[in-house]
């Protein structure tokens, strides 16, 4: 698509995956040129059938999908049904896609998608890093040709999987560090934004009335994780945050975003902080307090204007 900004998405698609692949495939300003799937919020086979049922409903032209690491580097695969629910699609049923994934493994796909490509690609990660660390340690001559890692992932404060850690970094810390070590432009967008931009329930219930498989999916996930919110107690008013679709939002739109560029480390020792990204956000490091400022830098989310992202998530979906 002329214009529009090249990306890949690399998902572990869970319900708000798909709502990110649903903006990302019908937003005009994004050309989606791969999909490459990683196990998280579901095992690595069903995260592959749901984002070929996804892009079914999205009303996706043919677009690549490959699977990836079924597993992080070192630790055992930790899926989020509790959440995503059985099938990592809040159980909704969807019809099974004719699309078949492409027979190479993600990081091929990604070395392919970079490599073929006439100008720089934006990768936008919503899933554990294993995927982007194995591309970045077998294929490191493709380094150049990525614009941006925009990465759903990592906590200036509290995390969700632990008190410590955020669940995309959480389920493969090293996989994190290698990527935020690679020195590449990483845009962290965090849980502060993770839960800050999202949709009234009214919204939701238009999305379900709406015309299209498109926003009626969007509608039914949206319904979903109001029901989760409820469970948890987790939400005072009647909005429910889009999740890893609002990282989608920063990467076709930083401006309502406020971010400081800050070195970013992850914890991997053993413990109640392995898989924390310590963002350093202090303006002053005096020398003989600590020296070790040794983490590459990232420009780390603090804050967003969530309305802006609401209405480009809806008009996406609804049309303007
Ligand atoms: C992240 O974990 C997953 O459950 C979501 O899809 C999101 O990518 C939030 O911590
Ligand atoms: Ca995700």
């Amino acid at each position: 698509m002329s214009g529009a900004k090249p990306v890949i998405l690399d998902v572990d698609t869970g319900v708000d995956d798909a709502l990110a692949i649903l903006l990302a495939v019908r937003h005009p300003a994004l050309d989606v040129r791969a999909i490459t799937c990683t196990g998280g919020n579901a095992p690595l086979a069903q995260v592959v059938t749901n984002t070929l049922r996804v892009l079914d409903a999205a009303g996706a032209g043919p677009t690549p999908v490959a699977a990836g690491a079924h597993r992080p580097l070192l630790e055992a695969p930790q899926h989020a049904a509790a959440i995503h629910g059985s099938d990592g699609l809040a159980d909704l049923g969807l019809p099974d896609s004719g699309r078949t994934p492409e027979p190479v493994h993600a990081v091929e796909l990604l070395r392919r998608a970079l490599a073929d490509s006439e100008e720089p690609l934006t990768i936008i990660s919503l899933a554990p890093l294993t995927n982007i660390a194995l591309l970045l340690r077998t294929h490191p001559e493709v380094i150049d040709r990525i614009e941006r890692v925009v990465m759903m992932g990592g906590a200036v404060g509290t995390g969700n999987a632990t008190a410590a850690a955020e669940f995309n970094v959480w389920h493969d810390p090293e996989a994190a560090a290698i990527v935020l070590g690679a020195g590449l432009d990483v845009l962290m967008y965090g849980l502060e934004p993770f839960y800050c931009v999202g949709v009234s329930h009214d919204d939701v219930r238009r999305l379900l009335a709406a015309e299209g498989a498109a926003p009626r999916l969007a509608g039914a996930l949206l319904t979903h994780l109001i029901g989760i919110d409820a469970t948890e107690e987790r939400v005072a008013d009647d909005r429910v945050a889009i999740g890893d679709a609002g990282a989608v939002c920063a990467a076709i739109d930083p401006a309502p975003l406020v971010t400081r560029v800050a070195p970013v480390e992850v914890a991997l020792a053993p413990g109640a902080t392995r898989g924390q990204t310590i963002v350093d956000l202090r303006t002053m490091v005096g020398a003989d307090i600590s020296a070790a400022r040794d983490a590459l830098p990232a420009t780390v989310v603090l804050d967003v204007d969530s309305e802006p992202y609401r209405r480009l998530f809806l008009d996406a979906l609804l049309g303007p």
